[in-house]
């Protein structure tokens, strides 16, 4: 069994794990012969265990484990106004005892009450965040270091980190959640023919190239379909944020793009932006199990799985684990797509 050691990184623990591997009984019932004899598995890092959970706590189990291990008081992050990254880091840093703040862009065009104060964005305020609303084109990062600078002029011990959690430190999350699949998978007598995520900053899907490739693994397990960035960003980005983390890891291996499985027809017109495939997707899951996608990422990967499995992309008999990351509250922002 190949091991992936990352003890001496500090880890704030905020989830339990690991995180249960499930088939999906009844959507396979429901599909039938048009999943073509593929077993869909789901590994549950939705079920997690505070601010209704998702795949940012396993990044920020490692980022706040750095924050607190360099003695931080508040720590400085980024997303778009429904960022589920923003939502839990809150609500983490509610628990650490950290200040928190967050910078959150306009980046999808929408005004509307759903999307500007439902969801995401009207837990940060019950998690007690201070939020700074950007226009959609600012550059928000460039702001946080502004008031982290600020802040520290002030005596305060500060800890930024970008959109997504997506730092090396927080692709330790999911370079750590690899060697779990594959000790799981291990403990099922199974062997996945794919691992598949949604692509959003980019983080989980480096980090899962990153534990593969330190294990000496063939990379292309891990599959993401990109919602965010185009194609030729969205790979370079998981390219270069997996060898970043090779080498904060220590390891030796560097990965170059044929390395990176990655997809992005299923973005549809946009980042945020529904798709007739995120909607099927959504009411599947949620009305022949019981589990919700969220409608800006697993959503629209879990478009991108039932596209590949029902176009006979893997065998009869194999068997795919999709990666469930959570993003429910972005469930009550698209109330209108998702009526009826
Ligand atoms: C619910 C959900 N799923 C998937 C992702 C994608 O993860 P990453 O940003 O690491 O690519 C995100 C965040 O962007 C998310 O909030």
């Amino acid at each position: 069994m190949p091991m992936l050691d990352l003890a001496r990184f500090p880890r704030l623990p905020l989830l339990t794990q690991p995180t249960p591997i499930e088939p999906l009984d009844g959507l396979t019932r429901h599909l039938g012969d048009t999943l073509n004899g593929v077993r869909i598995f789901v590994k549950r890092d939705d079920v997690a265990g505070i601010g209704l959970g998702g795949n940012k706590l396993r990044k920020l189990e490692y980022l706040l484990g750095a924050a607190r291990a360099e003695g931080a008081d508040t720590v400085v992050t980024v997303g778009a106004i429904q960022s589920n990254h923003a939502r839990l880091t809150a609500a983490a840093s509610a628990q650490a005892g950290l200040a928190c703040e967050l910078f959150l862009t306009r980046s999808v065009p929408r005004q509307d009450p759903d999307y500007t104060g439902n969801g995401n964005r009207l837990l940060d305020d019950v998690f007690g965040a201070t939020v700074h609303e950007l226009p959609g084109d600012a550059d928000s990062l460039a702001a946080a270091e502004a008031r982290a600078a600020e802040l520290r002029g002030q005596g305060r011990r500060v800890y930024t980190f970008p959109s997504g959690g997506s730092s090396p430190t927080g692709c330790l999350g999911y370079a750590n959640c690899a060697a779990e699949i594959l000790s799981q998978a291990d403990q099922l007598g199974l062997s996945f023919a794919q691992i598949i995520t949604a692509n959003g900053s980019a983080g989980t899907h480096a980090g899962f190239v990153a534990g593969l490739a330190a294990m000496g693994l063939d990379t292309t397990l891990a599959k993401s379909f990109a919602v965010l960035a185009e194609d030729a960003r969205a790979r370079a980005e998981v390219l270069e944020k997996a060898n970043a983390t090779l080498a904060l890891i220590g390891s030796e291996r560097r990965v170059s793009p044929q390395d990176i499985n990655l997809d992005g027809t299923h973005r549809g017109s946009g980042y945020g932006i529904p798709t007739d495939g995120m909607l099927e997707a959504v009411r599947l899951m949620a009305r022949t199990e019981g589990k919700l996608l969220d409608p800006v990422y697993s959503g629209k990967a879990f478009a991108g799985l039932l596209h590949d499995v029902r176009a006979g992309l893997y065998p009869a008999g194999s068997s795919v684990l999709f990666l469930m990351t959570g993003g429910t509250p972005g469930l009550f922002a698209y109330k209108e797509a998702l009526a009826g």
